[in-house]
């Protein structure tokens, strides 16, 4: 029997291993972490992330050929192929801080890997990391190696939060960077054969490791520049009187354009966007590619440019304070059917608000109140670093508290906001809660979920991104 070890339970590691257990029956999977919570909560009913499907897959196979272990070492010794999927956030000090990623945490996994192997091993890069980092994880194995031939193998993953177990269970591809000597080729081939269990051959893609590790940087980078693009234009949809949603729709049915991701949005959150992109600036940067780094650089700065702009609109509509007013903001994680706040929109969102003193009700169906206050009184630095490192809760925010559903948060307030698109709020009493609510009562909808014309006839003022404006926006000083 095959053995795979993942070094790394989180949203990639945890998912994509469970899938790989349910359709390889014929192989064992163990999951690894050194954050023994993680690995508690995936032994037991209450599995540490959300994501829809997920459940089913793991209880079809968790003790069977599917484990979940805090003996790191032991299961990296006994595996023929390693995935390693830890996390490599930006780097927040030192040589390339706020750009390149953090390789602390794979380092430290390569050296394990090297120091407890006693046979020789597939090592398969999950993570997403520069590239080249193939070259340096081989230069850690090979020195410390012992003698065991060690074949890396770049094997990014795709799969999107929200829809992780149907991205893997039906993947667009699968892509495999291998060395192109005859061992690199063969251990391509037995990683091929373990994805070949479910995947159609014709998926699956193999190329050399820097085309892998690059592909997925370049992936990431242009479906972040989809929404920074139509984010670009909902700006000029806002004061031109176009309306976003016909503009992406019109655009999208050119075939070469395609209809996917044009959503306008109060900006792309998610841990893999932002940081992806600023490694691969990084990237160019060491290559002496100064304008190709600049021109990746505008898609991170028009997505804090819609932030920015978004706060503004909210704060200019409401006779330009919002101090002192109660605010109900729907939705924290940065998209729906996710727990997920990483780099959220909500974070920078809130605290603008909280910035010029106003009082936050926040709902959210599936982020925690302890989240909720550690993601707005906690530094991005301290966020970004895996569980185990994180400090212990701050002291909460009094002006945010969390409530159990969308009218409890409403009630009182003088203004909404939408800040994730669950698809609750689409169908929410808008009535009731306009009943409710201090007048002039104010929408303010990040993620063009609401019927706007509906919520204008009921009494609101409406702001959708990218929508025309209604009068009273109009009349409202510029915002930038
Ligand atoms: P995560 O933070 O959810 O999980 C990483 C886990 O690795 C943590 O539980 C941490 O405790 C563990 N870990 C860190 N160092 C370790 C070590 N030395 N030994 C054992 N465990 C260790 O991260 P994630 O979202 O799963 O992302 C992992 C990687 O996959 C990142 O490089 C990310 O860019 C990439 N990725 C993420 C997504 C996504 O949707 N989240 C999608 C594609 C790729
Ligand atoms: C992304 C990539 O899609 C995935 O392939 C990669 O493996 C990891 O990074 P993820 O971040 O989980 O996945 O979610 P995604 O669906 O890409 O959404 C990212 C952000 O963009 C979210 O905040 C989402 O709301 C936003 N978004 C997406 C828009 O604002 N508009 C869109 O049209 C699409």
């Amino acid at each position: 029997m095959v053995k795979i070890c993942c070094i790394g339970a989180g949203y990639v590691g945890g998912p994509t291993m469970a899938v790989i257990a349910l359709k390889c029956p014929d192989i064992e999977v163990v999951v690894v972490d050194i954050f023994e919570p993680r690995i508690i909560a995936w032994n037991s009913d209450h599995l540490p992330i959300y994501e829809p499907g997920l459940d089913d897959v793991v209880k079809q196979c968790r003790g069977e050929n599917l484990f979940f272990s805090k003996d790191v070492e032991k299961h990296v010794a006994e595996a023929d192929i390693v995935f390693v999927s830890v996390n490599t956030p930006t780097k927040t000090q030192g040589l390339g801080a706020g750009k390149a990623a953090d390789l602390t945490y794979w380092e430290s996994a390569a050296r394990m890997i090297a120091d407890v192997s006693k046979s020789d091993k597939i090592v398969v890069e999950k993570s997403t990391v520069p590239v080249k980092t193939a070259e340096a994880i081989e230069k850690i194995l090979t020195h410390n190696s012992k003698g065991i031939n060690f074949q890396i193998l770049s094997n990014p993953e795709f799969l999107a939060e929200g829809t992780a177990i149907q991205d893997l269970f039906k993947p667009d591809r699968v892509l495999i960077g291998g060395r192109e000597t005859p061992e690199g080729q063969k251990a391509i081939q037995a990683l091929k054969d373990v994805y070949a269990h479910w995947v159609p051959v014709d998926r699956i893609i193999c190329t050399n490791l820097w085309s892998a590790e690059l592909s997925k940087l370049a992936a990431n980078a242009f479906l972040a520049q989809r929404i920074s693009s139509v984010n670009a234009m909902s700006a000029l949809c806002e004061a031109t009187g176009a309306d976003v949603s016909q503009v992406s729709h019109a655009i999208g049915k050119d075939t070469r354009i395609g209809p996917k991701f044009l959503n306008a949005s109060v900006g792309f959150g998610g841990s893999c966007f932002q940081k992806d992109i600023l490694n691969l600036v990084y990237i160019c940067e060491c290559n002496g590619l100064p304008e190709v780094a600049s021109y990746w650089k505008q898609v991170v700065q028009v997505n804090e440019y819609q932030k920015t702009r978004f706060v503004n609109r909210m704060v200019s509509s409401m006779f330009n304070t919002v101090s002192g007013k109660k605010i109900a903001i729907l939705g924290f994680a940065f998209k729906k059917d996710t727990g997920d706040t990483r780099e959220t929109p909500a974070i920078g969102v809130c605290q603008g608000l909280l910035g010029d003193k106003a009082i936050l009700s926040i709902y959210d169906p599936q982020v925690s109140q302890e989240q909720i206050q550690r993601d707005l009184s906690m530094h991005k630095s301290e966020l970004d670093r895996p569980p185990h490192l994180q400090p212990a809760s701050p002291t909460a925010i009094k002006q945010v508290s969390c409530v159990w559903d969308a009218y409890e948060a409403a009630k009182g307030a003088h203004g909404i906001c939408i800040l994730t698109e669950w698809d609750e709020f689409k169908t929410l009493d808008y009535q009731k809660i306009y009943d409710d609510m201090q007048k002039p009562a104010f929408v303010f909808d990040g993620r063009n979920v609401v019927d706007v014309d509906k919520l204008r006839q009921i009494g609101f003022i409406v702001y959708s991104t990218g929508k025309p404006l209604d009068a009273w926006l109009k009349d409202m000083p510029a915002v930038a």
